[in-house]
């Protein structure tokens, strides 16, 4: 029987990490594989002139689809199974009802955020973000003439909402249209947790053609700990490189949400042609399987070593999302939005630049690299790396200190891990 579109047995519905296994492909359409074979093809055969008429009709827009039509396969840039069924598996996780994949988390990102803006817009972010989002919004927006704020992560609901509201008028001031709120929650390296219901209810008070959408970076908690369509945002993205490949071995994003906003960025895929190629798809489908089985072993393994990391005489604090350093409002948030705490955090040692740096340099197990989500564990040290280019004045203001250090628990025993950062650390 096909059962690839099988999401219930009777009453019951699958967990999304069951249909990882079958959801979304045939095996009778290639020869009874019982994986997806890679179809490692830039262009396909059409059958007559008039299917390949049909498919670009559907393809650019110039007709709807029927209501039984499949988009036929044209080109790799547009389309590929490999791509489509990957899709499909990922918007399981997240609910949503259209996924698209790129060659990377910054090509979804890009995408994403280009497909919503005009010049004279404005976007609206939390920072700190990842560095490569920020340039984006800080360095290229602005040379289209879309402007970037950034709002303090960490600012009550009340102040970030306040934000939103002088942005929208400033930006109709200036003849344009705030256009989007970019959320990274957790906000890399802090894990400071920005309240995701809390926007999305305030943005829904908002006049349509007034409404900027909300845009999520979910990569440090997805898909498994934190479902921010489900709290009203509008596009979720991902740097796949990280939990959702999982091996270290990759890159590529996606970028998911309701079927309208996602035809925008679709053509934003489709012609600046930031698609992610077909092996990198097949490999993707492969971490899928595994995925969250390795989400729940690395979060176990982190929150054993965080609290061991709690006890070291030479640890000031353990920054994970909602623990206990954080303040009230930031354990209010997790416990509403967050079903886990990941598996990264950040480690203020005592000291400065040169003890940080003593005690990556000792790390035997902890591979000193940027990065996260592998099956490997990672250390970085943020000020010097991936956060190099802050002021030191948004530094400060971020938490982003010389003596922080980031770690990304991967898969290896959590007792050698813990033995080897107390051998780093010394006494
Ligand atoms: C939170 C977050 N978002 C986006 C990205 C960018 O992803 P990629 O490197 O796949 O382009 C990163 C990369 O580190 C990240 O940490």
């Amino acid at each position: 029987m096909n059962d690839q579109h099988l999401r219930k047995l009777g009453e019951r519905a699958l967990a999304p990490e069951t249909l990882m296994m079958g959801f979304g492909y045939d095996p009778f359409l290639s020869e009874g594989a019982i994986k997806p074979p890679l179809f490692q093809t830039s262009t396909f055969v059409f059958r007559s002139a008039e299917d390949g008429k049909r498919f670009f009709e559907v393809a650019y827009g110039l007709r709807d689809k029927g209501p039984d039509e499949a988009l036929g396969l044209i080109y790799s840039r547009i389309n590929n199974p490999n791509l489509e069924i990957l899709e499909d598996r990922l918007a399981v996780w997240d609910g949503a009802e259209k996924a698209l994949v790129f060659s990377t988390g910054m090509a979804a990102i890009s995408a994403a955020v280009l497909s919503a803006c005009r010049p004279g817009d404005v976007v609206l972010y939390t920072a700190p973000a990842y560095g490569g989002t920020e340039y984006l919004f800080d360095r290229i927006l602005p040379r289209y003439g879309v402007g970037a704020r950034p709002v303090d992560a960490a600012a009550p609901l009340e102040a970030q909402i306040a934000a939103i509201d002088e942005a929208i008028r400033t930006a109709a001031d200036a003849g344009g249209r705030l256009a989007a709120v970019y959320v990274e929650t957790p906000a890399n390296p802090t894990n400071t947790l920005v309240d995701l219901a809390g926007l999305a209810a305030h943005l829904k008070t908002l006049p349509g053609e007034a409404r900027p959408l909300l845009m999520v970076d979910n990569t440090f908690l997805g898909p498994l700990w934190q479902k921010p369509l489900q709290l009203g945002a509008d596009l979720v993205l991902y740097s796949l490189t990280k939990y959702v490949g999982g091996h270290s071995d990759l890159i590529a994003g996606a970028c998911m949400g309701r079927a309208e906003v996602m035809a925008q960025v679709g053509e934003m895929r489709t012609i600046c042609g930031g698609v992610c190629d077909a092996h990198t798809a097949w490999l993707l489908l492969r971490s899928l399987e595994t995925l969250k089985i390795r989400m729940e072993r690395a979060a176990s393994s982190a929150a054993r070593i965080a609290d061991h990391l709690r006890g070291h005489p030479r640890v000031q604090r353990v920054l994970t999302p909602g623990g206990p350093e954080a303040d009230e409002r930031q354990k209010a948030i997790f416990a509403r939005q967050c079903a886990g705490a990941g598996a990264t955090f950040g480690v203020e040692l005592a000291g400065g630049e040169a003890e940080a740096f003593a005690a990556l340099n000792r790390l035997r197990l902890f591979k000193l690299a940027v990065s996260l989500g592998g099956t490997e564990s990672l250390a970085s040290h943020p000020s010097s790396t991936t956060h190099s280019d802050y002021s030191t004045e948004a530094k400060r203001r971020c938490g982003i200190d010389d003596n922080l250090i980031r770690l990304s628990v991967g898969l290896e025993d959590p007792y050698d891990l813990i033995a080897d950062l107390d051998q780093a650390l010394g006494s």
